[in-house]
């Protein structure tokens, strides 16, 4: 395992900024659920405070403990770790959780990093990127349908992922805004073909308290190299998914349990210079 530091990397502006994004509540938007009721509330937060009295009792922590706990609870707030900590440790099961009644491509985590208003392109796209952009040239080409096979025409993918460094723009100082970003409007037949570079795998921000805490325990603090996507056409549910590549020395051992063996892609050579290129499909079911 390693557990180099990721150079530069920012827990303050990736956490603040991972908390305004948060706020806009892109997630809860992926599934309409009601109002939480008084017994549903008693349930389910019952359930996740005995799950925490338990470790207490089955594990005689102590008061130095509990304070120590209660330090960190307080850091997470103070550098807004708390989309990066609860996307890490917690999304994956409520992904899971939707997942059962959905039909359609699978999908994964949203992760803390996704943002609005990003450049509008049209397919054929290249995304937005820095002359000299470092990294494997790579495509990403396919098609959305609808689960009845019809070509979805309208549809739309926003993508966003690092640079070659494990980088996000928006999140750390060095890509510039809205780097390797982009929503793609695909064509009448639904195909959409986006230029941009393969990313790199990433370490969770590890100068915060999420870091800090994963590495205390031991574990693992990186992700593969994936692509984010939000897959979206009219009168279709949004699939928000990511893309993995095969050999990546993290498939196995993702901090954030985001990883789905339909989701690994295995690029191959266009025969353009270094370019490699994966075609993948998409299907939406309708709402
Ligand atoms: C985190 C980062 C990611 O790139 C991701 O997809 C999920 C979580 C994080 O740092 O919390
Ligand atoms: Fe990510």
């Amino acid at each position: 395992m390693t557990t180099t530091e990721h150079p530069g990397s920012g827990a303050g502006l990736a956490g603040a900024n991972a908390t305004e994004s948060a706020r806009q509540g892109l997630s809860s938007r992926r599934a309409a659920t009601g109002a939480a009721d008084s017994e549903r509330i008693a349930t389910v937060v019952g359930a996740a405070l005995e799950g925490i009295r338990a470790a207490i009792r089955d594990h005689r922590v102590g008061y130095a403990e509990f304070d120590a706990f209660k330090r960190w609870l307080i850091d997470v707030s103070d550098t807004g770790e708390w989309p990066l900590f609860l996307d890490v440790y917690l999304e994956f099961e409520v992904e899971r959780v939707a997942a059962d009644s959905q039909s359609g491509s699978t999908g994964t985590i949203l992760g803390p990093f996704w943002l609005d208003g990003q450049a509008q392109l049209t397919s054929p796209a290249t995304l937005p990127m820095r002359d000299d952009e470092p990294g494997t040239p790579f495509v990403l080409a396919g098609q959305v349908r609808g689960t009845d096979g019809t070509p979805l025409a309208g549809a739309t993918v926003d993508i966003w992922h690092t640079d070659d460094e494990g980088w996000y723009s928006g999140f750390a100082e060095k890509p510039p805004a809205g780097n390797l970003r982009g929503v793609v409007t695909c064509d009448d037949e639904g195909r959409f073909e986006i230029r941009t570079r393969k990313p790199a795998p990433y370490t969770i921000p590890l100068d915060g308290p999420t870091g800090k805490l994963t590495l205390a325990a031991g574990w693992s603090p990186w992700r593969p190299a994936h692509l984010h996507l939000l897959v979206a056409a009219p009168g279709h549910r949004t699939v928000t998914t990511q893309l993995f590549f095969t050999g990546d020395e993290y498939l196995d051992s993702d901090v954030a349990s985001a990883t789905k063996p339909d989701l690994v892609l295995d690029p191959q050579p266009t025969g353009n210079g270094a370019e490699i290129r994966s075609d993948y499909d998409f299907v939406l079911e309708p709402e």
